[in-house]
Order: C-alpha cells, then sequence, then structure tokens
C-alpha cells in the first residue's frame, strides 16, 4: 500500500513515495485530482528532478495544475502532460495505481 485513501485530500498535499526500478530506487508521488488518485514519477520533463518545492506539494495555488519548483513546468494532473513552461507538450511519467479497501495501491501488472 503506498498510503490510505483518506490521506490523500482532493487537489491538496501529494505523498511521496519510493519505487523499485531497473535503474534502483526512484522518487514518485501520488495525488488525488476529481476524486481519483494518480501516481507519477517525481522527475520533471525538463531536467529530471523532483517537482515538490516541499515535500508533498505539488499543485500550483489555483489547486488545478501541478507544478515543478525549479522552473514552473505545469502539468495536468489527471495525465501529466506539459501544458506550460520549458517542456511544453512533454509529459510526466505515469504509475498505475488502483485504490481497495481504504488503501492506494501501485498497479505493478
Ligand atoms: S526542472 Fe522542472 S521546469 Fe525545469
Amino acid at each position: 500500500m503506498i498510503c490510505a485513501s483518506d490521506s490523500l485530500a482532493n487537489d491538496g498535499k501529494g505523498i511521496r513515495f519510493e519505487i523499485a526500478t531497473e535503474c534502483g530506487p526512484q522518487s514518485a508521488f501520488v495525488v488525488r485530482h476529481d476524486g481519483k488518485a494518480y501516481a507519477y514519477l517525481n522527475r520533471c520533463a525538463h531536467i529530471g528532478i523532483e517537482l515538490d518545492w516541499r515535500p508533498g506539494e505539488f499543485f500550483d495555488d489555483s489547486g488545478l495544475y501541478l507544478v515543478c519548483a525549479t522552473h514552473g513546468a505545469t502539468y495536468q494532473p489527471d495525465t501529466g502532460t506539459c501544458i506550460a513552461g520549458p517542456c511544453r507538450g512533454a509529459r510526466l511519467t505515469q504509475l498505475a495505481v488502483y485504490e481497495q479497501d481504504g488503501g492506494v495501491y501501485l498497479n505493478r501488472e
């Protein structure tokens, strides 16, 4: 389990976690938007560094978009597509997650 479902507020603070990859452990995060959980690698499509300006703070002031703290790349929270900033058109790497019995889980299939 990544986290409890009720620990993710809609358009609120996200939860950071790590996943094992071929390249070793990588930072990732999950947020809730429109009632649904979305997870991504915590790696900006611009220069590959973490997005959050403070741990877990991924949404911009409007609460509508994910934003990279370094140069302001702005991403749609449901698709991970960059809609403004230096990597416009690029995407975050999305991770499949599902919710069950009050928890958010990584779908490893
Ligand atoms: S590193 Fe994210 S916008 Fe530049």
